[in-house]
C-alpha cells in the first residue's frame, strides 16, 4: 500500500460489482474512505438489491479499511446528493466521486423501445450528471477541491447493437469536458483545484461477456490504478482528458476539432456548389469504425 489516497473520501457507483468494484476497493488499499454505491441489479436494470453494496463495505471494513454502503438508483437525481452526502456525513468531506455504474439493454436501433432508451440514458449520462453535480457543489467550497471520474467506453465513437449505450457515453465525455470547464473556471477565480476525466476501459465482467468478436481485455482490477492516479494529489493537474484503459494499456484520445473548412463566394452556399465544392475541400474524415465492422463482417462470413 502507498497511501496514495490517504484521508481521502471516494465515493464509488456501480461498486458492487466488475470495475466498480475493483475501484473501491483499490481506493480502501490506497488509503481512502469509501462510499460504495450500488443498486445491485442485473445487467438490464432489473432487480435491485442491497446485498451488493453491503458485501463490498464489508469486504472493505473485513481488510481493515472504512466503507459504507448506499444502495440507492443512480438516476435519480436525489440518489447522487444522498452519495455525496454520505461521505461528507461520515467524514466530512468528498474528494472524488468515480461513476461506474452502468447497464446494458442492446437492441439494433429500428427495434428499440423508448423504455430501453430512456433507462439506459437515466443511468449512464444522468447518472453521471445527478453524482458530479452533487460533488461539484461541494467541492468548489471546500479548499482541497476534489476530483471527478467518469466511465465512457468505446461505444461512444459508434455501436451497432447499442444506440442507447452509445449516445449515453458519448453524452458522458461531453459532460465531463464541460465539468473541467466548470472545474477550470473555478480555479481562474481562485477557487480549489477541481479535475474531470473519463476512463474508457475494457475488462473482462459481466457487461463485455457477450461481446460476440475478440477483442483486448484484460482484469477489472488493471482498470484500478488509472482511476486511483487520477484522484490523487499526484493527477490533480491532469483535466478534460480521456483514457483507454486495457490490462497493461493506458492511451489518450484526442480532443475533437474542426479540421479544414471551406467558405462560400457568396452569402451562402448552394448544394450544387457544395456537391462541386467538398469532395475536393473539406471533403470526409476517414471512419475507423464502420471499417472495421466491414473487416470483422467479413472475417465472419469467410
Ligand atoms: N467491462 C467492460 O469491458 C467495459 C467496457 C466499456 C465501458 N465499461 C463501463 O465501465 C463501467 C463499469 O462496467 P462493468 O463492466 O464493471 O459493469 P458491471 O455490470 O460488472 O457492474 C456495473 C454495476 O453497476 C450497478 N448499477 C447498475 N445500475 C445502477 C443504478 N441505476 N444505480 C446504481 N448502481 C447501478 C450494478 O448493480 C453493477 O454492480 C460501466 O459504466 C460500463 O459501461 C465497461
Amino acid at each position: 500500500m502507498s497511501g496514495y489516497l490517504d484521508g481521502k473520501s471516494i465515493a464509488v457507483t456501480g461498486a458492487g460489482g466488475g470495475i466498480g468494484r475493483a475501484v473501491a476497493r483499490a481506493c480502501a488499499a490506497e488509503g481512502a474512505n469509501v462510499v460504495v454505491a450500488d443498486y445491485g441489479v442485473a445487467l438490464d436494470g432489473s432487480a435491485p438489491s442491497s446485498e451488493v453494496a453491503d458485501a463490498v463495505a464489508q469486504e472493505i471494513c473485513a481488510g481493515g479499511g472504512e466503507a459504507v454502503a448506499l444502495a440507492g438508483d443512480v438516476s435519480r437525481f436525489d440518489v447522487g446528493a444522498e452519495i455525496v452526502e454520505a461521505a461528507c456525513e461520515q467524514w466530512g468531506s468528498i474528494d472524488g466521486v468515480v461513476c461506474a455504474a452502468g447497464v446494458l439493454r442492446e437492441r439494433m436501433l429500428f427495434n428499440m423501445s423508448e423504455q430501453e432508451w430512456d433507462h439506459v440514458v437515466a443511468v449512464h449520462l444522468k447518472g453521471h450528471f445527478n453524482v458530479y453535480r452533487a460533488a461539484v457543489a461541494r467541492m468548489r467550497k471546500q479548499p482541497s477541491g476534489g476530483s471527478l471520474v467518469g466511465f465512457t467506453s468505446g461505444a461512444a465513437i459508434a455501436s451497432t447493437a447499442q444506440a442507447n449505450y452509445s449516445a449515453a457515453k458519448g453524452g458522458v465525455m461531453s459532460l465531463t469536458r464541460s465539468a473541467a470547464m466548470t472545474a477550470a473556471s473555478i480555479r481562474m477565480r481562485g477557487g480549489p483545484a477541481i479535475n474531470a476525466n473519463c476512463i474508457a476501459p475494457v475488462a473482462r465482467t459481466r457487461m463485455s461477456e457477450k461481446v460476440p468478436f475478440e477483442m483486448e481485455t484484460g482484469a477489472p482490477e488493471a482498470v484500478a490504478p488509472m482511476v486511483v492516479f487520477l484522484l490523487s494529489d499526484a493527477g490533480r493537474e491532469v483535466n478534460a482528458q480521456t483514457y483507454s484503459v486495457v490490462g497493461r494499456r493506458i492511451s489518450v484520445w484526442n480532443q475533437p476539432q474542426e479540421l479544414r473548412s471551406m467558405w462560400a463566394a457568396g452569402e451562402r452556399w448552394t448544394p450544387g456548389e457544395i456537391a462541386e465544392q467538398l469532395p475536393r475541400t473539406v471533403g470526409q474524415e476517414p471512419n475507423w469504425v464502420i471499417a472495421d465492422l466491414e473487416r470483422r463482417m467479413a472475417e465472419m462470413s469467410s
